[in-house]
Parts: C-alpha cells; structure tokens; sequence
C-alpha cells in the first residue's frame, strides 16, 4: 500500500476493532487491487468470529471503502461493496472532478460495479453501500443482468432491488434484451500497436452500447508503470452511462493512484457508433492531469 493511500485509510482503519483491523492491513499490503476474493473474505469472517455475522462485518468495511471517495466537490464521502456471482467483494467509491460539469462524477454504486465487470464477473447478487442510492444508480443497476435478483443493503434498510425501483424502465423498454455485465465480444481491429492500444482495444471490444452501437474503451498509463481500463457501459435512460474515462480513473483510484500522475492515455471508438467519447474523454483527463489523449477510431 503506498503512503497516499495509508494516509487516507489510516482513520477507518484505526476504527476497526483490533482483530479485523490486522487481518485487513495484512491483506491491504499484499498487492491489493480494490477487492477481495472469495479466501480473502473467510479470512476476514475467520477474524470477526461470532462477534460479526455478514452483513454487519460487510457495514463494517464499509468506511474503508469510503476512504477511497475523492469528494472534491460535495465532501459527501460514498463507499460501495458489490459482491459478484463468485462470491468475491469489490470496492467503490465516488469521484468527482473540480472543474467539470456535475454529470462527469462516478457514483460509488457504479464504481463498484464497474470494478467486478472488469475482473471478470457477470453479475452482482448483493450492493452495500452507506448511503441510499440515488435515482440515476438505481436506474444504472437496473441495467444489470442480475436486477431481479440483485440485493441491496444499507445502513439501516435492505430488500430485494426491484423494490427500492417499482414501475421501472429498462432495456426492454428499447426492444433490448442484452444487460450489463453480459459477455460482449465485439469485431474491433486497428493497424495501431503499442501496448496502451492493446489495452483500449480490448476494452473496447468488451464494452457494453447496445442503443448506438458506439464500442469504446480506455487505457490510462501511470507514472510507476501500472494500466488501468475502463470500458463504455451504457444505460436504457441514457444519461446514467458510465464513459469509458470515468470507468478507467475509478479503476486506478480504487488501486491507490493518484490521477495527476497519468502519463499516457488512449481512448479506442468504433467508427460506426452513432455517438462519440473523444470529446468528453479529453475534458475529464485534462481536469486531472497533463496528459493528452491518444485516439483511435477503429
Ligand atoms: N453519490 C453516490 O456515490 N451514490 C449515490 O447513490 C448517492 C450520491 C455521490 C455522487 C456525488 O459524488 C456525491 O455523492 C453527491 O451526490
Ligand atoms: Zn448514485
């Protein structure tokens, strides 16, 4: 764990009682990434005993994740826990961006989410989160492959999804019958090469925009080496998509970067999509850093 991060961790952790503080500091300093897997998670049940059954050890993580919010312009700051169908626990937290309009900010609901699509699962079976989540992320989980099943626990409410949404509008109501987090392939080739492209690329193919088709995906390089992507996920109701930029920051700051030391950035798009990111995705990374933003229309 660098110092950046231990410096904004240290309150919560100290906060923790003894047994549960170690088992968590031992687990943060081993390379951790932003989530914890399915032995991580008996390993910390193992430390709470009886004294914690899930749910309470689940909100009791909860303002760690919180620490990783970069609230720079509400000071609200949101943690998110979303367990995948592997039963592994990912982190998230909201960002926001000084400078920028409002809608650029990422929801620690849809930090979360985003952060298990790209390890790899495809669906979310529980969100926790210390706060209610707003009407814009209970339209972004409604995208979910798993929204009729999908569990939400909160600090002092919880149920089934479809009932924090009654009467809700989805992809159906498009004649879609894809969902986020579903397997998405899609035929993208560039004569471009280079490691960062690669990376976008692959992104890209496994974006999900099924209402314009417009594919897309960012790699963001930092200063000591690391990459991280974000893939486009797209929303029934438009507005609550997640761009491809925001995916990728959020990914890096959940694994303790700090976003003025991108030193490179590419954003791939399909050429035939009916929309366009390079814009929006320039904006957001000169908000953040001096980099400029490769691009690549494939
Ligand atoms: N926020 C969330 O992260 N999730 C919610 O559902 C409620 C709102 C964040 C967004 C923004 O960064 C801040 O809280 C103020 O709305
Ligand atoms: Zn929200």
């Amino acid at each position: 764990m660098n110092r950046h991060l231990l410096g904004k961790l240290k309150p919560a952790l100290n906060a923790l009682p003894t047994n549960l503080r170690l088992s968590l500091e031992t687990i943060l300093e081993n390379n951790f990434k932003g989530f914890f897997s399915t032995e991580q998670v008996l390993y910390l049940k193992a430390a709470v005993g009886d004294a914690m059954d899930e749910q309470t050890l689940l909100l009791t993580l909860i303002p760690i994740v919180a620490a990783y919010s970069t609230p720079t312009i509400s000071n609200l700051k949101v943690g998110a826990i979303a367990i995948g169908e592997s039963g592994n626990w990912f982190f998230g937290a909201n960002l926001e961006f000084k400078h920028l309009p409002l809608h650029h900010s990422v929801h620690a609901e849809q930090s979360a989410i985003s952060n298990a699509w790209l390890a790899g699962e495809d669906g979310i079976k529980t969100i926790v989160v210390n706060y209610t989540p707003c009407g814009h992320c209970r339209q972004f989980i409604n995208e979910l492959t798993t929204a009729k099943s999908l569990e939400l626990i909160l600090a002092n409410d919880n149920g089934l999804f479809t009932d924090f949404l009654p009467c809700s509008f989805g992809p159906s109501d498009l004649s879609i019958s894809d969902n986020l987090m579903s397997k998405q392939e899609h035929e993208l080739w560039t004569i471009e090469s280079g490691l960062l492209v690669d990376h976008a690329i692959e992104a890209a193919r496994k974006s999900y925009a099924p209402y314009t088709q417009s594919y897309a995906g960012v790699a963001i390089k930092f200063r000591g080496g690391a990459i991280y992507v974000g893939r486009y996920a797209e929303n029934a109701a438009f507005n609550p998509s997640l761009s491809p930029m925001q995916m990728a920051c959020s990914q890096a700051v959940l694994a303790g970067e700090v976003l003025s030391d991108i030193s490179d950035a590419v954003l791939v798009e399909a050429k035939n999509g009916v929309i366009r990111q390079q814009e929006s995705a320039a904006a957001v990374l000169k908000a953040v850093c001096n980099a400029k933003l490769r691009y690549v229309l494939v």
